[in-house]
């Protein structure tokens, strides 16, 4: 549709039906009937206002989207298409590993095509938006949506928003096999306070600007088509109702002409944090503040004509809101084709085509991160071996995480499966070991997660210790149950559950080669695990392909490359820990006979596994790091060429990373940030020249004045495979 032609469009609308557009139903109330139901009702939707929404989220398959378009497009008085949404996050039924592990990858150009496969099937289905991605920045292993997030760095995560963005998107949304994104949680979700979900973010405005806000921007910049607000408030300003940040920084600033949707009942939720006397002011605050579309619930339906005629809103205000609606349905080519190409034939040749599961094959394998190998007990032998898969992952087929939800265990290749595949000549025995969960662990809903079925705990502990007794290695497939982690799974505790740690324990007593594969949504707590292992690899939710992709690397099919995205702690108590930490006036130097640094009494300053590091089963060398010049001006950027060099006896794939560290500044700076990063892959002996080129914009940050510029002076580079690494050269930035 033309420009004027949607302008002719909104002008002929009534002001019931311009609200409407403003209204995303949930798509259980649909589902509930084909008429407005009980449920709709209760919760304040009448039928005009029902048949008026402008968009519902969470049905899918083609053939429902069509029903559902046909019938409300036909009570709709002008036939506007409704918006069809939907939480695809880590794959629509080809499921690939959860962000966090994709953040371990440090491979945005493959999260790029992960995105633009989801894609292909959501949109063969019908959907039209995918909530993702979620770029909040995070720091603590308590919050249970660190799963959703690429991790702790600005830089990293910056990547994968863009990647992901373009992927979703392709080069027009109104093309076939392209969805809307929606970039979340706008903003600073992924720092609540005590890593508590749904608590309040308290963040500094220089941390805000320098470290949490560029992923948001980053989206922004790559043509994202809507942000979701969150639920949190921030520095003291719910975040749905902060009109500095959703009006003056993300429209005026950034210049976003997207559509903003809450997060669900957010708007709803102003008045419980405090800012609104009640509904209607909850609703005036929010369309003021910028927020377009109200997600599942009634309040700017049930508020919005009132306060219009009130004169509290502008009807101006409707129609500029109404007009984004729009024009995200019209860039979308809903107009001319409501269902956006999708078609059953089409969904059944894309949705888990062979080329897909491939896709999701690669990036399990690109996630998992070896964290330990100690006497190179991996790769496994592929001969002459007794081994003895034991632990509740063993044949577990629900490794795609707790938000996926058209995920299907049928779909999913179990380690047990994955094993029986290779072909090798060991002997191999699989036991489930022990149940997931301490029957205890309050496991609440998501998703229809059940509790565990009963089991006889001694029975299975019995098959267990007999089957690793006979083994020459035995590897624990151990974890947290996927409903653990995801939205509302903060926990206290960031160790695997209960009966797998005993498990474990008693297999330790009778056999010592021990290697552990965790599944996860979050760094874990691996005090015990890591004393108990030989080699310990992070799989973190591997998606469909995860049982093929772990048997593969665990007899070295192929190798493990991923690099950790946010670092493992010691324990919880020093969370939040992140490796971009500030310098301070008593950094520790290790005298633990000096009380007054800044330290702990009783457990260590550095976390278990930093930010960056992961093995493989080669060795590299850094041959040598040499800067182009030792000064740089505005004008004159300088790079860093890195020779490296596989030293060890076969194929490996290395991420090398470069930080910088500032080191004097008008603020304090932090201790060292990544900068560049690169994945090579390199042949048994090949040597190889990466270069990174750094310039001015990369050393700005927010100064003493709030203006963001770089400062002149010395900055230090590092250069290695971990952020554990050491300094290789310095530069000086001119005036
Ligand atoms: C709430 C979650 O915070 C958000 O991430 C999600 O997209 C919406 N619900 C919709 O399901």
């Amino acid at each position: 549709m033309k420009k004027e032609d949607l302008q002719a469009l909104l002008n002929d609308m009534s002001l019931e039906e311009k609200i409407g557009q403003l209204i995303q139903i949930p798509g259980f109330l649909i589902e509930g009937g084909s008429v407005i139901t009980g449920p709709a009702l209760e919760m304040g939707f009448d039928e005009e206002t029902y048949y008026n929404a402008g968009a519902t989220l969470s049905i899918f398959t083609f053939e429902r989207i069509r029903e559902i378009q046909d019938q409300f497009m036909a009570r709709q008085p002008h036939h506007i298409p409704l918006l069809f949404m939907g939480d695809i996050i880590n794959g629509y039924r080809s499921i690939y590993p959860i962000p966090l592990g994709q953040g371990c990858s440090f491979d945005p150009a493959l999260s790029r095509e992960l995105a633009a496969m989801s894609a292909r099937e959501s949109a063969a289905e019908g959907l039209h938006v995918t909530f993702s991605p979620m770029v909040d920045l995070v720091r603590d292993a308590r919050w249970g949506r660190v799963m959703e997030s690429t991790g702790e760095d600005t830089y990293l995560n910056s990547c994968f928003a863009k990647a992901a963005v373009e992927g979703y998107q392709g080069k027009d949304i109104a093309d076939a096999g392209s969805v809307a994104a929606c970039v979340k949680h706008f903003a600073g979700y992924g720092a609540p306070e005590a890593g508590r979900d749904y608590n309040v973010v308290e963040l500094s405005d220089r941390t805000l600007k320098d470290d949490y806000l560029p992923p948001y921007k980053a989206a922004v910049d790559a043509g994202v088509e809507m942000v979701m607000t969150s639920f949190n408030t921030l520095n003291r300003i719910p975040a749905s109702g902060n009109t500095e940040y959703m009006r003056t920084l993300l429209r005026d600033t950034w210049g976003f002409h997207g559509m903003l949707i809450s997060d669900w009942a957010a708007i709803n939720e102003l008045e419980l944090q405090g800012v609104a006397d009640d509904m209607a002011a909850s609703a005036n605050m929010a369309i003021h503040a910028g927020v377009d579309m109200d997600m599942c619930t009634p309040v700017y339906a049930l508020s919005l004509r009132k306060l219009v005629k009130e004169g509290k809103v502008p009807e101006a205000l409707i129609d500029e809101s109404c007009m984004r609606v729009l024009e995200l349905k019209n860039r979308l080519g809903l107009f001319e084709d409501p269902y956006h190409h999708a078609h059953q034939t089409k969904a059944e040749q894309v949705v888990l085509c062979d080329e897909h599961r491939a896709l999701c094959l690669k990036a399990a394998e690109e996630s998992v991160v070896l964290l330990k190998n100690k006497r190179d007990i991996l790769p496994l032998k592929k001969e002459g071996q007794n081994i003895a898969f034991i632990g509740p992952y063993a044949d577990a087929h629900r490794l795609y995480g707790v938000w996926s939800m058209l995920g299907r265990e049928e779909d999913t290749v179990s380690v047990k499966e994955g094993i029986e595949e290779i072909g090798q000549s060991n002997t191999c025995t699989f036991a489930k070991g022990c149940r997931m969960l301490d029957p205890k662990f309050p496991l609440t809903g998501f998703h229809g997660m059940e509790q565990e079925e009963e089991t006889d705990d001694e029975e299975l502990l019995l098959d267990a210790m007999m089957k690793a007794k006979r083994a020459d290695v035995v590897v624990m497939l151990l974890g947290e149950h996927p409903a653990q982690s995801g939205e509302g799974g903060s926990r206290g505790d960031i160790r695997i559950p209960k009966p797998q740690r005993k498990l474990l324990k008693e297999i330790s007593k009778v056999n010592s080669n021990i290697v552990t594969v965790l599944f996860h949504g979050r760094p874990l707590d691996i005090r015990g695990v890591d004393r108990r292992s030989k080699a310990v690899m992070a799989a973190w939710f591997p998606g469909i392909e995860g049982g093929r992709a772990i048997a593969r690397l665990l007899f070295g099919e192929s190798e493990p490359s991923g690099k950790l995205a946010m670092s493992f702690p010691y324990s919880v108590g020093q969370v939040p820990v992140y490796y971009d930490h500030f310098a301070t006036g008593r950094p520790f130097n290790g005298d633990i006979t000096n009380r007054f640094q800044s330290r702990y009494q009783d457990i260590p300053n550095d976390p278990m596994y930093p930010f960056g590091h992961g093995l493989t089963y080669t060795t590299f060398d850094y041959v040598s790091v040499e800067l182009s010049s030792d000064t740089m001006t505005k004008e004159t950027p300088i790079t860093v060429s890195v020779r490296i060099k596989n030293i060890g006896n076969r194929k490996g794939t290395e991420v090398v990373q470069m930080y910088i560290r500032d080191l004097k500044g008008s603020v304090v700076r932090p201790v060292k940030k990544l900068k560049g990063f690169e994945r090579v892959t390199l042949e048994q002996g090949e040597e190889k020249t990466v270069t990174f080129r750094i310039d001015h914009s990369m050393l700005a940050f927010t100064r003493a004045d709030m203006t963001f510029d770089a400062e002149p002076g010395t900055f230090y580079v590092y250069v290695g495979g971990s952020s554990a690494v050491d300094k290789h050269g310095e530069f000086t930035l001119q005036a």
